[in-house]
Order: C-alpha cells, then structure tokens, then sequence
C-alpha cells in the first residue's frame, strides 16, 4: 500500500522514491556477542532459549533507539542523553539517501558509511572484507584515537577530528567536504549507533550472568498481570541502558591534560634522551615496535575485537566465522620509520598515544613511573625516525613481509 502511494508521489515528482524491492534496512543482533555469552559459555542456552531472548533484546532495542530509518532517543533516569544527541541531527544521517527541496542532504550514513561500517555499526559493510585494518565496529564504544584514557568513549570533538582528518595510512577516508553541520550529525549517529551497540551488548551480558535459565529481561505478558514485576523488569533495562550512555556525556571532563614540553625539547639531547627511553624496560617500546622501529617486534597478537572470536581455538573461529565474522589477522605495531600517523601528526596526538595507550590494540599506556618529560622525548625520538638513516644488517630479514611494515 505505502508502496503505490510512493510510486504515485513520485510520478507527480514530488517525491524522489527509492523503489518498491529496496529491502527494509535493519540492524541486525550481534550473533557473536550472543555466540560467546549465552550459545557456548557457563551458559549453554538451548537454541530456543537463544531466540526468545534475542527476540525480547530486539523489542527493548527498537522500543529505546528506533531503526536505521527511525531513530528514537530513549529517556533514561538520572542521564540527560538530550543534552549531546539532538533527533533532528540522527534524522540527517539516518534513512535513505536523499534531500530536501531546500537541498539539505539526509541519509548521510547510508550515503557514506554503510558500505565500510555497515547499517548496524558492525564493521561489516560489504566493502570491509577486502580492508586492512577493517572498519571499526562501533558496538563495543571502544574507539582508538581519542583525547580520553583507554577504557572511556572518545569526546565529541575526538569523533570530528577523525571525520574531518580521516584515518592515515588506513581505508579511512576524510570527509573535510561535507560541511561541519553535516560531519555532526554523523558524529552523533557514530555515537548512537555505539550506545546502541552497548546497550545490546550489557543486556546479553546481563542475561548471561545475572539472570537464571528461563528467565526473561522482560516479559511483556507481565504487563496487565503483574505490573510491578513488569516494572521491575523495565527498571533494570533502563538501568543498565543509563549505564552505557554515562561514561558518553562525561567524556568533556576525562580529557587527559597535556603538559607543556619541556625546555630542550626536540633539540638533539632529547632526541638522544627519548632513544635510550625506547629500549628501556620502562617503556618497552622496542620490545613490539622492535630494535630498528620498523614494527617488526611482537607480530603475533590481535586486537580486541579479534580476540572476541578466540583466534587460537579452531572450533570456535569456525563457528565465529560461520556467523559472518571476518578473518582474523594479527595486528602489526606501527613502523615508525614511515611517519605515518594515524591518530593525528601533532605532537599533542602522539602525546595521547603514548600517554593512555591505544584502546582495543596491544599498545598500551605508558607506565605511572614514565613522567611526562620523559614522554615528551620520547614524541622527539619518534618523530625524529622517519629522517633517521638505518644501515640493516645485512642479513636482517623483517619478521613480515616488508609491504605489510
Ligand atoms: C572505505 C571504507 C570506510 C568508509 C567509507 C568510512 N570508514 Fe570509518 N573507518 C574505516 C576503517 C578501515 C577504520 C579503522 C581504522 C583503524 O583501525 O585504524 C575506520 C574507523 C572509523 C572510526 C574510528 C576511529 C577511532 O578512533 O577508532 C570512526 C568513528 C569512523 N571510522 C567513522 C566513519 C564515518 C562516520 C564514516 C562516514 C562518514 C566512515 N567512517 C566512512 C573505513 C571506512
Ligand atoms: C605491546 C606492544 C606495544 C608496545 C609495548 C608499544 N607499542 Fe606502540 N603500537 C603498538 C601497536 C600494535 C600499534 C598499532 C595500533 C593501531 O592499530 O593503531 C602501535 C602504534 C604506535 C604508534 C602509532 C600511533 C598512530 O597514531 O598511528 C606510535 C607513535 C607508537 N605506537 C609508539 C610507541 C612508543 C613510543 C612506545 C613505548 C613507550 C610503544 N609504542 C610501545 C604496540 C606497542
């Protein structure tokens, strides 16, 4: 029905309509999430078990946060979600692609996102396979290259630098052409499609440790029977909802605070300084990034999203895989010789690298001991490398493939 009315409109051209066979977007579950905490875990849920509880997730997620076509913006007790996402800005990027007769675009995930980051903000677009390193699956809010230490969201300005400047030497693209008003709603949608994440992520974790077999998150039929064991129910939902979107509108105040650098920075002492540094047990630099920098140290571990599918167990990558995950590859730490930086080049960049670490990847935050100094000469050494001749010895063979440093 709402098909031939669309068909209708257009042909009077009002309405650009984007065909009856385009298939309903949806976000999909997060199977693997599920596979891990309920299928194969202290859990064992039978398979109808699954169903009944990823069929109540999905109700509690579209009731809270709409569809890809028609966001919401839950109202959450003791959290002022309003006060960082606005509907109209999630309206812009949602939905299909098209605009006003204004000219303002909408649509704006769909028309340059989807096809990286998929509908879901899974990372797994129909382009994502052929990428290295894939896209960000936004669901775990964990973001890399942020001002915030490791285990908290990224801020707002955090989520524009990336769009603005894109992701160096990476599949990342910048989107420094659309204009700031369109890049916001973008951030804001990034940022919905990540709280959405969560909340289906706490609430299968919920199910799998907190709740008996059988239980349910919420059972609608409670409502007219027993109300105040619904309402129960719905408190711990939003509860853990208001939870997950916290940490988000606290981020402004956890920016970690970047100290002027000292007096000799960058002159050839601290060069010399942040060198002897880069070898030290104290900041093990060299033990992943290796002795020549190259990123040819620790070559074998993986990033957290990876390890979700327990890359060393075969059965269960299998089954991972079969659910749709891609292939796991090892993560590679940086080859500091090219310069290429994909946090940002600026020196309060490679500041917060250093400092807090990069979230969801092997490299971690610098030890209390290292003072900020100290950090600072290191910045000078790093940047210092690119420029830096190195005779190899000569019979020095990288550990990968050299394309791949
Ligand atoms: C051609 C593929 C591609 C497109 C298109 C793309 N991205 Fe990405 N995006 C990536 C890849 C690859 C990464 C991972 C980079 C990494 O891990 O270093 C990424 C990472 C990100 C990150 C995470 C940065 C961090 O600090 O962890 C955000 C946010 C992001 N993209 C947002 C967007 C938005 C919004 C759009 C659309 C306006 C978009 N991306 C379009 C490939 C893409
Ligand atoms: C346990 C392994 C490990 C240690 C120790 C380590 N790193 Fe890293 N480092 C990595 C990995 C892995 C990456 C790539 C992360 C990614 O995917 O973006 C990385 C990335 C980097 C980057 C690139 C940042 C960017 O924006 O692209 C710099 C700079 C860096 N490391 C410097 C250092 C310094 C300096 C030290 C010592 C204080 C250090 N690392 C210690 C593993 C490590």
């Amino acid at each position: 029905m709402a098909c031939r009315y669309g068909i209708g409109l257009s042909l009077l051209g009002l309405l650009a309509f984007a065909g009856c066979d385009a298939p309903q977007a949806e976000f999909k579950p997060n199977l693997l999430y599920t596979r891990a905490k309920l299928v194969k875990s202290n859990r064992d849920l039978h398979k109808a078990e699954v169903r009944v509880q990823l069929e109540d997730i999905a109700d509690i997620l579209t009731a809270l946060m709409g569809t890809p076509d028609d966001p919401r913006l839950p109202v959450l007790p003791n959290v002022d979600l309003g006060s960082h996402l606005q509907l109209d800005q999630l309206r812009r990027a949602a939905g299909a692609v098209g605009s006003t007769q204004a000219g303002t675009e909408h649509g704006l995930y769909r028309q340059h996102c989807v096809h990286c980051h998929g509908i879901t903000g899974d990372g797994l677009g129909p382009t994502a396979p052929f990428l290295n390193p894939y896209p960000r699956d936004y669901r775990r809010g964990l973001f890399k290259f942020k001002s915030t230490p490791t285990t908290l969201p990224p801020t707002k300005d955090d989520l524009h630098r990336i769009l603005r400047e894109g992701v160096a030497g990476t599949a990342m693209p910048s989107f420094k052409v659309l204009t700031e008003d369109e890049r916001e709603a973008l951030v804001q949608y990034v940022m919905y499609l990540s709280i959405r994440g969560q909340i289906e992520r706490a609430l299968i974790y919920e199910i799998s440790e907190n709740l008996d077999v059988g239980e349910r998150l919420i059972d609608l039929s409670l409502k007219t029977k027993d109300p105040e064991a619904f309402q129960e129910q719905l408190d711990v939902v939003l509860a853990i909802a208001a939870d997950t979107v916290a940490p988000w509108l606290e981020a402004n105040e956890n920016i970690t605070e970047v100290p002027p650098p000292p007096e000799n920075w960058n002159t050839a002492e601290s060069i010399a300084e942040g060198k002897r540094l880069f070898f030290t047990s104290l900041a093990s630099c060299s033990k992943c990034h290796g002795d020549l920098a190259l990123g040819d140290g620790q070559t074998n571990d993986y990033d957290e999203w990876t390890k979700e599918l327990q890359p060393g167990d075969e059965d269960a990558l299998a089954e991972f895989l079969a659910l749709g995950a891609l292939p796991p590859r090892n993560i590679l730490p940086r080859n500091l010789r090219q310069g290429v930086y994909r946090g940002g080049r600026r020196p309060v960049d490679l500041f917060w690298r250093i400092k807090n670490g990069i979230a969801g990847t092997p490299m971690p935050a610098a030890s209390q001991e290292l003072t900020n100094d100290q950090i600072w000469h290191l910045i000078a050494y790093v940047r210092s490398l690119p420029y830096d001749a190195i005779a190899l010895p000569r019979n020095y063979k990288p550990a990968v493939p050299r394309e791949r440093l």
